[in-house]
């Protein structure tokens, strides 16, 4: 491929001694735009040299270590690929091991690496890297996405030592970054205040990003972030990276600010008490860390994200998504097979697609009519439901509508048949008194009966009702007390609980979708406890918050969208909140559109104006799911708040914009210049989800050229008669 590339063959052969007189070997990681450089040094020691623009020149990549004092190797080595602990490495590590003998030193030279392409657009290179005394051999994976300028990078260690060898660090990438200032995007939240922002400028020293929550692990921070260098990047302007780890559990981010004013990074599994025993020829995969990087903004390295996880991560993230009526807030625990046959006619009149029945449907001895009692027990309760689930499914089809429900399968109430029977298959400590979130406690994933018992609760629903259409997948109680009765028994370390727990969560929704392939599932975590792109294989949606206040939504939604398509993002109109029914429709509108309301209790125009919005959702939902984000005036910032989606072939665009603040009550008193249009095409615009009886502000008999529309700019009159606007642009 490259000329300088050593051939790794011929490296291999030659050790690695004789090679420390040679030139190095250079290993550019590309994407359409962007390149990470490896190169050995004098030691043979892999580092970073460059992350960043792509250069026209790849042979010019090599002119960079004799350029920089700080990647000789001389003057220590900060900028490693992959930092073992133990010898020349004084910073923090990305491996650290102990051996079987009880030595804790590691050394890792590279050995070879190799390209493979899987298709046109993706291409897998390996590194491989051994430490020279100690059997111990690491793999650095880095998959690209060529055209979406995404990296997905994680390592495989392997040992061969005769005696088990311990993980106590095992990052899934390191990575080093060279520029004037660094400032970190993160987030933080709790239940129903999920994704708050905070940027800071990274000085010297450690800054870390983690969870120890086990299950829920994203309930307090979530495995993202956005790294600007030089200065904050905005949405159209700057360098800046996004980050996110696919695991499900507990993660650790370190960026650390070197002496050089470099920066390290460090992301993978949290390894606080989770020392991972590792076999002789066994191997640990990480998760993958996936990163993109763009020189133009927040706004291009999002659509970057939200293009490679349509195209290759979110399950059926191109295909297509249905409304819902969901009754968790309509009814709480109490309902009958007569309420549920009413609320069926209630989704139909709404015209949505689907009903949810959620919590509250199964368990007897001890009947789920809080949230005290029957997790675990996933037997319909024959006094709400005698007929069982089968026949709400029939009841839901002959009234038009298809079928979903919810599960919790990963808990326990101590109050349930379950916990009588099978007091080992729960996490806690034997000798002290248990801790819960909920009232429950997370069932033991590490035992393959306890995989098999929660597989088996999806596989009898599905098998008994093939018919349904979808599944919320929920998770309510974070990992206190982590003990595993199974660990114990079969002599394992307790150490391997959170690594396994999450290990046994993926082979169980591994195995329902080789069985299942197609169905609708949505991840919730008591809302946004738990998101990653790793569990996003399994689940088409997730749902980001138990606060569906539309104010609050337009805010969280906002900061999901860096990291997260349309198409995967759950919103349902519900009663939280001040704002009227159309503007909690519009902002429900920019997901995937469900309702958690009384429908019954809707007058006659919010009724009508409901039915049209979801007629106006079908029409362009498509647009919403498949089509490019552009932020474009951003709420913490502004009165108001205007994000438009646009197709990638720039015929038709939905802009949306909502009054944020009322301290001036202005709204959008000047145009908003729009992105993601066709400058030479012209447009018409509409609005859409007028309330009935009121009319546009916006004259739609007008047309407006591409180029006028981004340069001069559109005002969708937002304000305070108006406070929020939904507007439909097609190109004629
Ligand atoms: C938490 C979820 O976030 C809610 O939507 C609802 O499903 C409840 N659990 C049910 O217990």
């Amino acid at each position: 491929m490259y000329k300088h590339i050593f051939n790794s063959v011929l490296l291999a052969i030659i050790g690695t001694s004789s090679f420390a007189q040679h030139a190095p070997t250079i290993i550019p990681i590309e994407t359409r735009q962007n390149v990470l450089v490896l190169q050995t040094d004098k030691d043979n020691h892999l580092g970073i040299t460059y992350f960043g623009k792509k250069l026209s020149q790849p042979t010019e990549y090599k002119l960079i270590l004799s350029q920089s004092r700080q990647l000789d190797g001389n003057a220590g080595i900060y900028n490693s690929a992959y930092t073992p602990a133990g010898t020349w490495n004084v910073s923090e590590p990305a491996l650290q091991v102990t051996h079987g003998d009880g030595n804790k030193s590691l050394d890792l030279i590279y050995v070879s690496h190799n390209t493979a392409k899987e298709n046109d657009n993706v291409s897998l290179t390996s590194i491989v890297l051994k430490d020279p005394v100690y059997a111990v051999e690491v793999t650095l994976f880095y998959k690209t996405y060529f055209q979406e300028n995404v990296v997905e990078q994680w390592s495989v260690i392997k040992s061969e030592e005769k005696k088990p060898v311990t993980l106590e660090k095992y990052a899934s990438a390191n990575l080093y970054f060279i520029a004037k200032d660094y400032y970190l995007t993160h987030y933080n939240g709790t239940w129903a205040k999920e994704m708050n922002p905070e940027e800071e400028q990274l000085t010297a020293g450690i800054r870390v990003l983690d969870s120890k929550l086990g299950t829920r692990a994203n309930l307090y921070q979530p495995p993202t972030f956005s790294l600007s260098f030089d200065k904050p990047a905005t949405e159209t302007e700057g360098k800046v990276l996004l980050g996110t780890l696919a695991w499900s559990g507990n993660f650790k981010m370190e960026f650390e600010v070197d002496s050089y004013h470099n920066l390290r990074l460090l992301a993978g599994i949290n390894p606080y008490a989770s020392e991972y025993p590792l076999a002789s020829k066994q191997e640990f995969k990480t998760p993958s860390f996936i990163y993109t990087f763009s020189e133009n903004g927040k706004g291009e390295a999002s659509r970057n994200l939200h293009n490679w996880a349509r195209k290759y991560r979110i399950l059926d993230g191109e295909g297509t998504r249905m409304t819902l009526l969901n009754n968790w807030e309509a009814t709480y625990f109490d309902f009958n097979e007569n309420k549920l046959s009413e609320l069926f006619k209630d989704g139909k009149k709404l015209g949505v697609d689907l009903f949810l029945l959620d919590d509250g449907w199964f368990a007897n001895k001890y009947p789920r009519n809080s949230d005290g009692s029957g997790l675990g027990d996933w037997q319909e309760n024959v006094k709400k439901l005698p007929n069982g689930i089968g026949y709400l499914v029939k009841e839901a089809q002959k009234t038009g509508i298809k079928f979903g429900i919810w599960v919790e399968p990963e808990m326990v109430n101590p109050k349930s048949e379950l916990y009588e029977k099978h007091p080992d298959w729960v996490i806690k400590q034997p000798q002290r008194p248990e801790h819960y979130m909920r009232n429950q406690l997370p069932l033991d994933l590490s035992n393959p009966e306890v995989q098999d018992f929660v597989y088996g609760i999806l596989d009898k629903l599905f098998t008994e009702n093939p018919d349904i259409a979808y599944i919320k997948w929920d998770c309510n109680a974070t990992t206190f007390n982590p003990y595993s009765a199974y660990l114990e028994k079969s002599k394992q370390a307790q150490s391997k609980l959170y690594v396994d727990y999450v290990k046994g969560l993926y082979k169980v929704l591994e195995k329902l979708r080789a069985k299942y392939p197609k169905v609708l599932m949505m991840l919730c975590s008591g809302g946004g406890g738990r998101v990653d792109y790793e569990a996003l294989k399994y689940f088409t949606e997730f749902w980001p918050s138990d606060n569906t206040d539309p104010l609050e939504r337009i805010f969280m939604q906002w900061e999901y969208s860096y990291f997260f398509p349309s198409i995967a993002l759950s919103a349902h109109v519900t009663d939280w909140g001040k704002q009227p029914l159309k503007f909690r429709t519009d902002v429900a509108m920019m997901g995937r559109l469900g309702y958690d309301i009384v429908v019954s209790h809707l007058n006659e125009k919010d009724l009508q104006f409901s039915q049209q919005a979801v007629a106006h959702y079908n029409a362009v939902k498509d647009v919403i799911f498949q089509g490019d984000l552009f932020r474009l005036v951003d709420p913490k910032k502004n009165d108001y708040a205007a994000l438009m989606y646009a197709t990638k072939s720039k015929s038709k665009a939905v802009l949306f914009a909502y009054l944020v603040g009322n301290r001036n009550g202005d709204g959008s008193d000047t145009p908003i210049r729009l992105e993601g249009l066709d400058a030479s095409k012209n447009y018409k615009v509409k609005e859409l989800n007028l309330y009935p009886g009121t009319k546009s502000a916006i004259r739609e008999d007008q047309v407006y050229s591409g180029e006028y529309l981004m340069t001069a700019g559109f005002n969708p009159v937002v304000n305070a008669r108006r406070t929020s606007v939904v507007i439909e642009i097609e190109a004629m």
